[in-house]
């Protein structure tokens, strides 16, 4: 596969032909992710809002229909930034964000990098290239399984930062600020074979979690995350990752990168009104509409929309033989 910014999905589907299956699996409904978007309806019905994103609506004759956003045509980016609040971050405020979580959590500053003005103005960032080490009272296990979120996450330029979002500037894995980036490198620096490295990746993308409104964002997002993987395995031990640890992470990541309406904790767009008909003694019907009680009270806990499922990996199901427990999000909300 090219290590270009923009993942094609006919590539994808021809080198690791399951994983597009995953990446496009929502597992609130077991059934795909959909576009949430009328960007590409005019390619016909499949393609409207409310469809799921099927394999063969993006690969073949339209493997280059999803692209990320610095590739689309600057009239769409300007209606998507009306419609949707799409603006994404430039990769140096990504990193001082992520800094912020760092320096907190280590209790000291400038433990992945240095935050540097370049000589022409454009601020960056220097990576520190000696071994991170832990405060007394934390490992690097630690590290990997603190658990942390990307709200909105568009293309997820916070969890992983193979190109800056703005400008479509690769990233090699070495110099990448992301969350996701910080916790493989610890495991890079810290794990010597190939099983102890999956062992600990899995935890880091266990423990990774993002959602998003559109579509075609969210899939790219997953994109990016498995294709993070890939290029960091290659990196350490100069080979492909074996075709059935690929599909593990997909599996992981498309649990983990789920589709929502933050403001609602549904999937988008599924309150609907209810009508009630009424009949009185005389036979004579009157319909009552009501609309998604929630929606109107603006209360998040009173959607009849379909509440999106998460997995929680660290709890077990005491009734079933399971992975995790699955648990829906707006249950955290007074946790
Ligand atoms: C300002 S962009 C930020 C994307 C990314 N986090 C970044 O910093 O580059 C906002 C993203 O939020 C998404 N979005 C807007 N409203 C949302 C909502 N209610 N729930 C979830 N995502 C939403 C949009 O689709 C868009 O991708």
């Amino acid at each position: 596969m090219r290590t270009g910014i923009d993942i094609l999905e006919s590539e994808l589907v021809e080198k690791y032909p399951q994983v597009l299956y995953s990446l496009l699996l929502d597992n609130t409904t077991g059934k795909n992710i959909i576009w949430a978007t009328d960007n590409y309806e005019h390619l016909g019905d499949l393609y409207s809002y409310h469809s799921p994103i099927l394999p063969e609506l993006i690969t073949g004759d339209y493997g280059s229909i999803i692209m990320p956003r610095v590739h689309k045509d600057k009239i769409l980016q300007i209606n998507r930034s009306k419609e949707m609040a799409e603006v994404f971050t430039p990769s140096w405020i990504c990193n001082a964000q992520n800094n912020l979580i760092d320096n907190a959590w280590f209790e000291r500053e400038g433990v992945f990098n240095s935050e540097i003005v370049l000589s022409n103005g454009t601020k960056s960032w220097e990576v520190n290239q000696e071994k991170i080490s832990f405060p007394k009272s934390k490992t690097w296990k630690d590290y990997v399984k603190n658990k942390r979120l990307e709200i909105s996450c568009g293309e997820a330029p916070y969890i992983t930062s193979r190109y800056d979002s703005t400008t479509g500037e690769f990233i090699a894995v070495n110099n990448r600020i992301g969350l996701l980036d910080r916790k493989l490198r610890v495991i890079n620096e810290n794990t010597e074979s190939e099983s102890e490295w999956f062992k600990a990746a899995i935890v880091a993308y266990k423990n990774t979690y993002a959602f998003e409104w559109q579509g075609d964002s969210l899939l790219i997002a997953r994109e990016a995350m498995l294709t993070t993987f890939i290029e960091n395995y290659k990196q350490k031990f100069d080979k492909e990752p074996l075709l059935k640890n690929i599909q593990i992470l997909a599996d992981i990541i498309s649990w983990n990168v789920w589709q929502m309406d933050g403001l609602k904790g549904v999937i988008p767009n599924s309150c609907s009104d209810t009508t009630d008909v009424i009949e009185d003694l005389f036979g004579s019907k009157t319909e009552n509409t009501k609309e998604c009680n929630g929606c109107k009270t603006n209360n998040i806990l009173n959607h009849n929309g379909n509440y999106c499922f998460i997995m929680d990996w660290d709890e077990k199901d005491p009734k079933k033989n399971s992975i995790g427990k699955r648990i829906r999000f707006v249950d955290l909300i007074n946790k």
